[in-house]
């Protein structure tokens, strides 16, 4: 039914407000219905969707039920959120959190009319209270949260760590200053959500500063950021109910290894990397090299970082220099949240090593962990070289672990 489609196609990268949006379309949607009706007897038809138009995860709802319920629960699905209202930031209510710069400053998390804040006090007195707006990071490493002041967000001064269960000053600020106005810019935004509407815009000679519509971020990552836009895909299938090949959408199994890997790296190979343009618009089987200048993936620096760079890491390793066909989906799935399960990782490696054949000597043999967990001998965690946070009152940072992708014999 056309009428059916015109209800569940719109174009979610044009508004993050869902519900608001849902109710619009509806009252929209019976107001297009009847034109749309009125159009067919005058033998004319609506725009079709074509290959740019998004639909949203909702629409994907009615033929993916199960994808989209066992995604939601996926980190990358949680990577970014609005805050809202009365919202408990990590178990803390009023003065909860304290954390001590010196004997003159101090940052204080608090709750004030039902939102939370961090304020700022010097020798007692307070001085400024910036509230949480947004949250970045699903919370199995991190937390850092942002306020906005205008159409910019800014990063606030305190991050959560959840390995050690505590705030600490958001990495790479120091322990001895408070930074209220470090930006999150739209770098941030397109590896943490699906869609950002940024312009670059003059600031004083020389220099540019970016805005940021409020209402144009869509929270976390969701599928079309993936699969690329697919408001033509969920159009076709919903009038040809009886295809059941998949129709105007990237097919995975057709793409190369380079393109299965580019899917993934967009994000995964560094956080430094510089940007051609907006990764907001990468399609599975797009080239990343007409998104990024420097070097990446198996030619990139010499010393990846296990942050953020699996890709070069992975590329290091003779698993995939050998074994010519893997790449990220050869042991995760996307959809799942496999976090943790190391004996469904070790599964994966067995998939290629058959226990019996690997050459391990009697020494490794005697170790408990040798036939299903493969992850902490050959994939250990390491402590990056670009994060370390710092902890009140500590002169030393803390180091942050990440799991090493280059798969060896440590
Ligand atoms: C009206 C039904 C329908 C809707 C709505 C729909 N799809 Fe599909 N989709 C299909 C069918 C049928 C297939 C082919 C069979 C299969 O793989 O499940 C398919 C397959 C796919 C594939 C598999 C491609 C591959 O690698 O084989 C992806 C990805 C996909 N859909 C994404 C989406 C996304 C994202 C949405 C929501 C924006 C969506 N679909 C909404 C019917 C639908
Ligand atoms: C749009 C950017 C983006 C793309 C594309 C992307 N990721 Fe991620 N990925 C992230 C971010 C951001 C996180 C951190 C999520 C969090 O906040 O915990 C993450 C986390 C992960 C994790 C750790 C959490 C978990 O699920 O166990 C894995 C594994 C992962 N990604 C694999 C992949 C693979 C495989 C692909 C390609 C099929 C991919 N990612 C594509 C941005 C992306
Ligand atoms: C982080 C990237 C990523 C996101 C987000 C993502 N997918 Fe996928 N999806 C993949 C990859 C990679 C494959 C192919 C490999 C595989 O089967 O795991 C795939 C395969 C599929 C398939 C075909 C195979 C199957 O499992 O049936 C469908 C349908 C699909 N995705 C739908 C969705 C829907 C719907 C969503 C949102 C709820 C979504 N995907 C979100 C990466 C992603
Ligand atoms: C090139 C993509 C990319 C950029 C740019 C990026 N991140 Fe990330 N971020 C990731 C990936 C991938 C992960 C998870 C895996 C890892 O750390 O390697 C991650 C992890 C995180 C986490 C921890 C999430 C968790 O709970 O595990 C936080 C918090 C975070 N990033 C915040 C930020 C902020 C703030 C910015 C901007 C200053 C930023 N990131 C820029 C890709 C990126
Ligand atoms: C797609 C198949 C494949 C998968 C999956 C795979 N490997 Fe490998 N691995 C290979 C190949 C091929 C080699 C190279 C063998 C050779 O050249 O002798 C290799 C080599 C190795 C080596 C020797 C490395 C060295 O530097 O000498 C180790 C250790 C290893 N793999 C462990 C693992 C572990 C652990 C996993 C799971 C996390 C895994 N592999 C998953 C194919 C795979
Ligand atoms: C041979 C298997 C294998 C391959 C291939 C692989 N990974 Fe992983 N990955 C793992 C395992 C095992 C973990 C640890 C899972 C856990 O602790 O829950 C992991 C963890 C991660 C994490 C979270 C890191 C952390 O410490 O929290 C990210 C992000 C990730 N992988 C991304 C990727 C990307 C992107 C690719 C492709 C470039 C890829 N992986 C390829 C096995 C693999
Ligand atoms: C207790 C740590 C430990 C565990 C657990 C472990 N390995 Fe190893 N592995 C080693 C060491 C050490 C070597 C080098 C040879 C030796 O000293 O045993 C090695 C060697 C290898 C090699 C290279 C030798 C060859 O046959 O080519 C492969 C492949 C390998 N391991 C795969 C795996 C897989 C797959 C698993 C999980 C089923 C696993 N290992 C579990 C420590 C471990």
């Amino acid at each position: 039914m056309p009428e059916a489609s015109i209800l569940t196609v719109y174009n979610s990268k044009n508004n993050s407000n869902l519900k608001g949006y849902r109710r619009l379309f509806l009252i929209f949607g019976l107001i297009i219905a009847m034109v749309s009706l009125f159009a067919q007897c005058m033998n004319s038809g609506r725009a079709p969707a074509t290959e740019k138009t998004y639909a949203g995860m909702e629409a994907c709802k009615q033929c993916h039920a199960p994808i989209v319920e066992s995604y939601l629960q996926n980190p990358h699905q949680q990577t970014s959120a609005a805050v809202g209202d009365d919202q408990i930031i990590n178990g803390h209510g009023a003065h909860s959190a304290v954390y001590t710069f010196d004997a003159h400053v101090k940052l204080i998390v608090e709750k004030r009319d039902g939102k939370m804040f961090q304020v700022l006090y010097l020798d007692g007195k307070e001085q400024l209270a910036r509230p949480f707006d947004i949250k970045i990071g699903s919370g199995e490493k991190a937390h850092t949260y942002g306020y906005w002041k205008g159409n910019q967000l800014k990063q606030l001064p305190l991050s959560y760590f959840s390995a050690i269960r505590s705030w600490a000053n958001s990495p790479g600020y120091p322990a001895d200053k408070v930074y209220l106005d470090r930006p999150i810019g739209a770098r941030c935004l397109e590896c943490h959500s699906s869609f950002a509407d940024v312009k670059s815009v003059p600031d004083g000679p020389l220099k540019v500063k970016e805005e940021l519509k409020q209402s144009s971020l869509v929270y976390g990552i969701d599928c079309e950021r993936c699969h690329g836009p697919a408001g033509k895909h969920v159009e076709f299938h919903l009038e040809n109910p009886q295809e059941k090949t998949a129709k105007f959408i990237a097919v995975y199994k057709t793409l190369s290894r380079q393109q299965k890997t580019d899917a993934c790296a967009v994000c995964h190979s560094g956080t430094d990397m510089e940007v051609q343009k907006s990764t907001f618009g990468f399609k599975p089987g797009d080239d990343l090299k007409d998104y990024y200048f420097r070097p990446y993936g198996a030619v990139a620096k010499k010393s990846p970082d296990v942050h953020g760079n699996q890709t070069s890491m992975l590329a290091a390793s003779k698993c995939f220099i050998n074994s010519k066909t893997m790449e990220c989906s050869s042991c995760h799935r996307t959809h799942e949240n496999l976090k943790g399960n190391l004996t469904a990782y070790s599964q994966r490696c067995i998939s290629c090593h058959a226990t019996a054949t690997i050459k391990h000597s009697p020494a490794t043999l005697a170790n408990a962990m040798v036939k299903t967990n493969c992850i902490d001998c050959h994939m250990p965690e390491q402590a990056s070289n670009l994060i370390s946070f710092q902890l009140a009152g500590k002169a030393k940072t803390s180091k942050y672990f990440l799991r090493t992708h280059r798969i060896a014999i440590y």
